[in-house]
């Protein structure tokens, strides 16, 4: 049976775009039910709109404040009938009345752009400056399960691995770690199209 997913997103949509095309192209039994954003602007937003998945977005300040905006997309990942939610670039943290309104029942994966539990807690803008000024000779991407009242912890799922390489930027090491994510956000997507994992 195909996976019913439901995306969060806040920005760009690269990964939510991956993993809109493994589903049209077969290299997934998924489908995008419905797309949720933070933010009105969010490219994402159109990415959903031309695959033709349901997508809206969520802006606190329109919403009745962030713990309301996210209970209001809860309710809509569930009404969508979602079996998995995939934070993909989603950047802020989860409050309660999205997981009350979850109940346990499905499975949320996120997506980070470093090999937690390494520089963990930094968004993707500060997570390859801190890995450049570490001096570290790899990072990476991992996809982990993500519960309440946590960032970047959860059970690692997928991790991919990436060199560090002299004369690397931020920008360069970002695109470098993007390219692993595409991939690292679809395997993990495929763990429960497969139903390998067990919730
Ligand atoms: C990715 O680097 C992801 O790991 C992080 O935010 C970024 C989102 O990129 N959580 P995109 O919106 O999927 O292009």
């Amino acid at each position: 049976m195909t996976l019913r997913v439901g995306v969060c997103v806040s920005g760009r949509g690269s990964n939510l775009q991956a993993i809109l095309d493994a589903c049209h192209d077969g290299r997934l039994d998924a489908r995008v039910v419905y797309v949720g954003s933070s933010r009105k602007s969010a490219p994402a937003l159109d990415r959903a709109k031309a695959a033709g998945v349901p997508a809206e977005a969520f802006p606190p300040a329109a919403n009745g404040g962030r713990d309301a905006a996210q209970q209001l997309m809860a309710r809509r990942l569930v009404a969508a009938d979602v079996e998995l939610v995939v934070l993909a670039g989603y950047d802020r943290i989860l409050a309660d009345p999205f997981w009350d309104v979850l109940g346990g029942r499905v499975p949320v994966i996120n997506i980070h752009p470093s090999l937690l539990p390494a520089f963990g807690g930094l968004n993707r803008l500060k997570v390859h400056d801190a890995v450049l000024a570490a001096g570290v000779a790899e990072t990476g991407c991992t996809v982990h399960r993500a519960h309440r009242g946590m960032l970047d912890e959860g059970e690692i799922l997928v991790q991919r691995r990436v060199p560090v390489l002299p004369g690397d930027d931020p920008e360069t090491l970002e695109a470098r770690v993007l390219g692993e994510e595409h991939e690292a956000i679809v395997d993990a997507v495929a763990l429960f199209a497969r139903r390998s994992v067990r919730v």
